[in-house]
């Protein structure tokens, strides 16, 4: 038996999301080999443990669900006294073998969980800390994709603040309608969809509400297109399907609010060549961006035939709605050994 750590909550935006993605993560756990140790991480930042079967509270209802209070602390990462790391090794470090971070975001998705896991020399699900954070900056992944030849939207980065916002030349150069978004959120977090030069401004200032990096993106006109990429040196790149959302966009409210805010269609509706196309550029990307365990992998595909590549996803969601799991059963994992598959990609 080996004892897996589901990482989960966290201080990111995400926390909500990311208890619904560890629950059916811990849920879907083959307990013939494994048994879960669940690390519930508040919105604080502290640590708690959860005994097997006691993780969290209304799951179903994602705007109620909260980390039980019944965790035992186990570790304040912002301690003031004594070396952190210390602690770490100390308290953390031998419970388990292996540790599944189900957190989505900043401190979970973006590097920091695979460094402190690298530190401790302990297995860690999905990507190393360098393609977790090139991934996590979307302006960073674009760059690095573009260089490589993948398509990708056109955009403008503004760094410090909207205080110097050159509007007109933004419109200008990206056209109308055009996406704000901070750099590093998911879910769509802070995103908006802007129709107008007056609205800018105002996107722009909520967006670094959330970052300190901001990018401005042309709207690509196409269909949403995922990619599920499971795989180490090797990746395999599942079925795709498609979202079609019923609102302005794919946003958070889409995502998980909303009774009916989107659908999802498994598989998407592609010809063979197209599904072969869009395989290969989502692998490529995989193994440009130094990408292990997981990634989905998110396109918009153009009326021309042509791929955008938008972004790529290292700590996907594991909700109910999410398309990561749903593609990867189409193509014959079972939730459990999709599961067991990550569990042993990460020490192979
Ligand atoms: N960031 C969310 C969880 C996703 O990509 O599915
Ligand atoms: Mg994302």
């Amino acid at each position: 038996q080996r004892i897996v750590c589901v990482a989960c909550g966290g201080q990111s935006t995400e926390h909500e999301v990311s208890l619904l993605s560890a629950k059916n993560v811990t849920d879907a756990l083959p307990r013939d080999k494994y048994t879960p140790l669940i690390t519930g991480i508040d919105k604080r930042g502290l640590w708690h443990l959860y005994p097997d079967g006691h993780f969290c509270v209304n799951a179903d209802d994602p705007t109620k669900i909260a980390l039980a209070p019944s965790g035992i602390p186990v570790f304040p990462v912002r301690s003031t006294d004594g070396p952190a790391l210390q602690e770490l090794h100390s308290g953390i470090r031998h419970p388990f073998d292996i540790l599944f971070p189900v957190l989505h975001g900043a401190n979970g998705e973006d590097g920091a969980m695979q460094g402190l896991c690298q530190m401790l020399s302990c297995p860690c699900v999905g990507c190393d800390v360098s393609s977790s954070a090139a991934c996590m900056d979307k302006d960073t992944t674009k760059q690095l994709l573009a260089a490589n030849g993948i398509g990708v939207a056109r955009s403008v980065v503004l760094r410090n603040g909207n205080g110097s916002l050159q509007a007109e030349e933004i419109v200008a150069t990206l056209g109308l309608p055009l996406f704000v978004k901070p750099a590093h959120t998911g879910s769509s977090v802070g995103v908006a969809k802007v129709k107008s030069i007056a609205a800018l401004a105002a996107a722009v200032a909520d967006a670094f509400r959330y970052d300190r990096k901001v990018i401005i993106e042309e709207y690509v006109q196409g269909r949403e297109i995922e990619c599920a990429v499971l795989g180490n040196a090797e990746p395999f790149c599942a079925i795709p399907g498609e979202i079609i959302p019923h609102t302005e966009f794919y946003s958070y409210e889409a995502k998980y609010l909303l009774a009916d805010g989107a659908s999802l269609k498994t598989p998407a509706d592609l010809t063979p060549d197209q599904i072969a196309q869009v395989q290969t550029l989502a692998c490529r990307a995989y193994q440009i961006l130094g990408c292990s365990g997981m990634a989905r992998v998110d396109f918009f595909f153009k009326p021309d035939g042509s791929w955008v590549l938008n972004e790529l996803n290292t700590i996907p969601g594991f909700t109910k709605i999410s398309m990561f799991p749903k593609l990867m059963q189409l193509s014959g994992f079972s939730y459990p050994s999709l599961i067991a598959r990550l569990l042993q990609l990460s020490i192979d």
